[in-house]
């Protein structure tokens, strides 16, 4: 297997790549959750799913892209708060690429970049009844907030978890540039 590249990933070059690999993570790891015709219309029929974290939210800080052999096989969208913490605020791997180490990959390059721009904390939502939980409480993330995510008046309760990132791991590291 080739080797996994952790990098910057905007604009419309890629876009079909990150949409298809946050879709089919939703269609393996949320039909316990969501209906097909709540996946297809956020994925293909312009529904929004609204957090009731996101008026938190000041500005995005760039996506990562995890890449083996040139093709996307991971994504986490980075975003600053308004509070100053910073936000993991979204994590997806392909299903065929999950427990590979894909995921934490990201998960650490995303605290270093985080941090690299003064963060101290990082929060990161995720459906109450999502297995992300566990990857995240691994990780040593704290659950410190209850909220929701509305798809078209379906309420499915989440959980925001904290990690502290100021600690040493990863320090000196200067911030790299988001892809445009
Ligand atoms: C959560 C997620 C991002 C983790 O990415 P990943 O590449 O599978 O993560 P890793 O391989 O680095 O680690 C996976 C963990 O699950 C375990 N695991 C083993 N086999 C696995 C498998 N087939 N699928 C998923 N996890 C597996 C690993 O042992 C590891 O456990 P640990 O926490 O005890 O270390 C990924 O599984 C995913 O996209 N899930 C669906 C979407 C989702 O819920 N995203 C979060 C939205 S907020």
């Amino acid at each position: 297997m080739s080797a996994l590249a952790i990098g910057w990933s905007g604009g419309l070059a890629e876009r079909e790549q990150r949409v298809e690999v946050v879709r089919d993570a939703w269609i393996s790891a949320y039909t316990h959750i969501f209906t097909p015709a709540e996946i297809n219309g956020i994925f293909d029929d312009g529904l929004t799913g609204e957090g009731s974290w996101v008026p938190a939210r000041l500005a995005p800080a760039g996506t990562l892209a995890a890449r083996r052999g040139g093709r996307i096989v991971g994504v986490a969208d980075l975003g600053l708060l308004r509070n100053g913490d910073g936000e993991l605020a979204a994590l997806y791997v392909r299903p065929e690429h999950q427990g590979q180490g894909v995921g934490t990959a990201l998960w650490e390059r995303s605290i270093a970049e985080l941090r690299a721009r003064g963060c101290q904390r990082m929060e990161v939502w995720t459906l109450a009844r999502a297995e992300a939980r566990h990857f995240y409480e691994a990780r040593g993330a704290v659950a410190v907030g209850e909220g929701a995510f509305v798809v078209a008046g379906h309420r499915e309760p989440a959980v925001g978890y904290v990690l502290d990132v100021s600690a040493a791991r990863g320090a000196g590291r200067g911030p790299s540039t988001p892809a445009r």
